[in-house]
């Protein structure tokens, strides 16, 4: 186990009609406010007006910021910073998704960041401080709720890029599963493939060979996941099913996994967030049609233990007395339950043509050398991973 250090300051309010307690709640972080939604699902299932009322009976006085797209925009992430600081807000609520919880945090640090906050996703950067986000995420996916992560695209430079810093954790994240019940299939299944990527990624890729602690919570986060991802699919209504996802999902990118085991990166979501910024796909799509790939590589040319343990220990394969026999046959197991949710397992099932490679591990060499992560994830590399996804 490597030295780690683990502060996570986002205090979390889990369950049935919690929204009741959100004025008490906030009401110390001020006055004035931005409520930042989606393009329409939040308004459509009517929790966006409960919201309103509740910060407004708190003598709060609520500013709109809507209309943010999945894989959110910088243009909005500086209209929201543009809001903030002519208004003078104290806070953020964010309502929705990942997407929405994201230009949040953008925006809270933005409004003080003294140049333009894109420079922080370049690593030109750094937050040194942010107004408070209340999150009260609408979809079980991303993990932003509960870390100081954010992703956002700039339209202009093509690239999507991730920032984050001990300042833009959520002060209070309040977690309704009921406001899930309304997630269609499709993000019901993206969703789940996020949050198990996001276990995965410092499971496969941590440099210590004994981790057990996070191992084990690692294993057990992913056999809550994937049944729980296909009984919200199956029963969307279902309130301990939609619970036990949002809950996992949470966890699964609070720093609770990552702790101990030592520097790690995140290739696939490098190379997702180039599929992303350049063909537009749900997140949880991408990273659906390069798991089972980048596994087979993972497998083939840089070792198999940890895909090996994946296969038996959460997909119920059999050791097939060597490692790599066994973690390509995880792979498939995998993909095999990526098309039973209905997501992608191929770069060709998101009709990505191989001659668009290139494309794609350029856009990613960009993050990778923002993340330092270039000598193991050069163009090459990339290609080569993306020819086992293909
Ligand atoms: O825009 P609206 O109308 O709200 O519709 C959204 C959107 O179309 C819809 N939706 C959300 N809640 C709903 C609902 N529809 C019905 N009922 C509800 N209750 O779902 C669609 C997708 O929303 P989005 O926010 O884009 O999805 P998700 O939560 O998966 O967030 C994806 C974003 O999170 C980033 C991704 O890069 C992507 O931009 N990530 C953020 C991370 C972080 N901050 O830690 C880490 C992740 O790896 C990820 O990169
Ligand atoms: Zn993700």
């Amino acid at each position: 186990m490597e030295n780690f250090e683990f502060c996570n300051p986002t205090k979390i309010i889990f369950g049935k009609g919690i929204l009741d307690r959100l004025g008490d709640e906030v009401r110390a972080l001020g006055e004035k406010c931005i409520l930042v939604t989606g393009k329409k699902s939040a308004r459509e299932t009517g929790v966006y007006n409960q919201v309103k009322s509740k910060l407004k009976e708190a003598g709060i006085e609520v500013l709109d910021l809507s209309g943010v797209q999945s894989n959110p925009v910088l243009s909005k992430v500086h209209e929201g910073i543009g809001m903030a600081r002519k208004e003078g807000v104290s806070f953020l609520v964010a309502l929705g998704g990942g997407s929405v919880m994201d230009t949040a945090k953008a925006v809270a640090a933005g409004a003080l960041y003294d140049g333009d906050i894109w420079e922080v996703f370049e690593g030109k950067g750094e937050i040194t401080g942010a107004l408070p986000v209340v999150c009260i995420p609408t979809l079980a996916a991303s993990g932003s709720e509960m870390n100081g992560f954010m992703v956002i695209t700039n339209e202009e430079s093509g690239y999507k890029l991730a920032a984050g810093s001990p300042h833009t954790y959520p002060r209070i994240s309040f977690l309704a599963p009921e406001l899930t019940f309304t997630v269609p299939r499709d993000y019901t299944a993206y969703g789940g493939v996020d949050a198990i990527c996001h276990v995965l990624e410092p499971y496969f890729n941590g440099p210590d060979p004994f981790t057990p602690v996070q191992d084990e919570i690692a294993e057990g986060l992913i056999r809550t996941l994937m049944p729980a991802t296909k009984r919200c699919m199956e029963e969307p209504e279902n309130y301990q099913q939609r619970a036990a996802l949002m809950w996992a999902a949470t966890l699964a990118l609070n720093g609770l996994t990552r702790a101990g085991v030592g520097d790690h990166p995140f290739p696939v979501h490098l190379i997702e967030h180039s599929l992303s910024a350049i063909y537009g796909i749900p997140h949880g799509a991408g990273l659906a049609a390069l798991l089972p790939g980048w596994m087979k590589w993972k497998a083939t040319l840089k070792g198999a233990k940890k895909v090996a343990w994946f296969g038996i220990r959460c997909l119920g394969c059999t050791d097939k007395g060597n490692e790599k026999d066994t973690a390509l046959e995880a792979a498939d197991a995998f993909g095999r339950w990526l098309s039973k949710v209905e997501c992608p397992r191929s770069l060709s099932e998101l009709d990505i043509p191989e001659k668009d490679h290139e494309k794609i591990a350029q856009n990613a060499l960009f993050q990778s050398r923002i993340w330092g992560i270039e000598n193991d994830y050069n163009e090459n590399v990339i290609k080569e991973i993306l020819s086992f996804c293909q």
